[in-house]
């Protein structure tokens, strides 16, 4: 595992982005794992700068997103749909139908799930999949539990998370309580996966999942077991690793 902390923002984004632009610049078919929320945000303005810029193409890239709410309506801001839609997919080249999304609102929800897994499966690999973190440990929306299921399915969001969620939405009560996500098994067999993580609020939680134990208590403890981790951090998230890494 690979761990590099940045003083600013615009650095971290900076080399996400162009950890993401050289992959597709090597394999411009490549296969890249997208999250929502707000810490990849920088790292998608950046992007869209290089393809401004003429360094990059997204053209012939597949996109899987991470998750998506169950039940919200169709125009809402927060419809990761949309959020993708708004600070990435409409600002560059990627063709619509290679860039793949759960549909929340599918009136057969298991039926959405097998078709994602299937979408998946066609595509055999991820080759970049980039991650943020939750404040309980989450990844993707694969909460905290006893066992954790390796393929996309439903999922009922933890307080925590909706608490966390609740910024985006006019009140708690408005977040959905339900989403599909990427299973921990699909996040575990792409090739890369790239952690982000920013703030002061997650430097415990980065710190018990990528030094403590392995448990599904804290699902991204799990990104142990992968051969090729590059972790993000900003100076406020990577505190303490400071004090006892020195990384
Ligand atoms: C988003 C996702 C979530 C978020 C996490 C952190 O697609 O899968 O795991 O990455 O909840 O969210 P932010 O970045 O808003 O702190």
């Amino acid at each position: 595992m690979n761990i590099l902390k940045f003083a600013t923002n615009e650095e971290l984004n900076e080399a996400a982005s162009g950890i993401i632009v050289s992959l597709v610049q090597t394999n411009p078919r490549a296969v890249l794992g997208l999250a929502t929320g707000s810490t990849p945000i920088g790292i998608y303005d950046s992007l869209i700068e290089d393809y401004r810029k003429g360094r990059v193409s997204f053209r012939q890239v597949t996109t899987f997103n991470l998750d998506e709410y169950v039940n919200i309506p169709e125009d809402h801001p927060e419809r990761y749909l949309n959020f993708m839609k708004r600070h990435l997919f409409d600002h560059v080249d990627i063709s619509p139908e290679k860039a793949h999304i759960p549909n929340g609102n599918a009136a057969d929800l298991d039926e959405e799930c097998r078709r994602y897994n299937r979408l998946l499966e066609d595509a055999k690999q991820i080759d970049l999949q980039i991650l943020g973190l939750g404040h309980n440990g989450h990844i993707g929306f694969n909460e905290p539990d006893l066992s954790l299921n390796s393929g996309t399915h439903v999922v009922k969001l933890r307080e925590q998370t909706l608490q966390a969620n609740a910024r985006f939405f006019e009140s708690i009560d408005k977040v959905p309580t339900q989403a599909i996500t990427m299973g921990v098994g699909t996040i575990l067999k792409a090739k890369m996966i790239l952690l982000v993580v920013r703030g002061a609020a997650k430097a415990e939680t980065v710190y018990q999942a990528l030094r403590g134990p392995i448990t599904t208590n804290i699902p991204a403890s799990l990104l142990q077991t992968h051969p090729h981790v590059v972790v993000l951090l900003d100076s406020e998230a990577g505190r303490l690793f400071d004090e006892y890494d020195n990384v």
